[in-house]
């Protein structure tokens, strides 16, 4: 395994590895690798002959530098991990070497202090991005740069985070990237609550509480397969468990088309449930896919 710091060895290292006929796997993570990432590697390495697994905290989607600064660091034991699931380089940039042309946290700039960046566009300002302004920008400028340094290669992300991929997938055939990009299952708890390095800030009563939002997504596909096909029907299901849950207080519950996420007025076809919650000081976030 390969531990790289800087964007010219990163990418010089994945160019000579296709050039010698290998097919690329990239795994972007922001570390605190849980069992959840773990599994997207594994299947890069299941699928690809050269895993590189990306660990770079992107500090242009964070909007509050409280949360940016409280954010897991464990860079160690993640190298460790990443190596042990099949990881052949592991990529970790510092701040400079992703934006050296970066006035402090501020992000990429041109000669005159003018943000260069990439939009997540509309897809971007809706449900988490309404919740934090800003963040699926920095998220697609960071994921852009990671595709332009990787190039030709399949990149696994996790459904875990839906809103993201969507943003991720339509970044990637909107720009031209000749990436493919591969979702993954999200990893579950034995009782729902899917894996997150926020679930580490529970107190043992929030954790417990937090199972609720599997529970909601649960009541919600009940609704559906019932017969429920407003909107409003299935996210009444989902906020009634939520609202069942004193220790959780509810962001959004909603029932979408998952390809744009948009409210439809009857549901049919490819519908995605999503819901966030406040559980003591951690925002979780679910979602569930269901075929009509
Ligand atoms: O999901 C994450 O860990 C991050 O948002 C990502 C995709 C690595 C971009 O920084």
């Amino acid at each position: 395994m390969q531990l790289i710091d800087t964007v010219g060895r990163f990418t010089k290292t994945i160019e000579s590895a296709r050039a010698m006929g290998n097919s690329v796997g990239l795994v972007p993570t922001m570390g605190a690798l849980h069992r959840g990432h773990l599994s997207l590697v594994e299947r890069a390495a299941r699928e690809c002959d050269v895993v590189a697994v990306t660990i770079f905290v992107n500090p242009l989607q964070f909007g509050d530098p409280d949360d940016l600064a409280a954010y897991p660091r464990t860079l160690g034991a993640d190298v460790a991990v990443a190596e042990a699931a099949g990881a052949d380089v592991v990529f970790t940039p510092s701040d400079r070497q992703m934006y050296p042309d970066s006035a402090a946290a501020g992000g990429p700039q041109d000669m005159s202090g003018e943000p260069v960046g990439v939009h997540a566009g509309s897809l971007g300002r809706v449900l988490e991005g309404a919740s934090r302004p800003g963040h699926f920008d920095g998220v697609a400028t960071v994921i852009a740069k990671l595709f332009a340094m990787t190039g030709r290669c399949r990149a696994y992300f996790g459904e875990k985070d839906f809103q993201q991929l969507q943003v991720i997938r339509s970044l990637a055939s909107r720009l031209s990237f000749p990436v493919d990009v591969v979702a993954c299952a999200t990893v579950r708890e034995p009782d729902g609550l899917a894996l997150s390095s926020r679930n580490a800030r529970l107190s043992p009563d929030e954790r417990t509480a937090a199972t609720v939002l599997y529970r909601s997504l649960a009541a919600g596909a009940a609704a559906i397969a019932a017969g429920a096909r407003r909107p409003a029907e299935v996210t009444s299901a989902m906020r009634a468990e939520l609202g069942a849950e004193p220790l959780v207080t509810t962001d959004y519950a909603v029932a979408v088309g998952a390809e744009h996420l948009t409210p439809l007025p009857e549901l049919a076809g490819a519908v995605r449930l999503l819901v966030a919650a406040r559980c003591g000081p951690v925002r979780l976030i679910d979602n569930m896919e269901v075929i009509i």
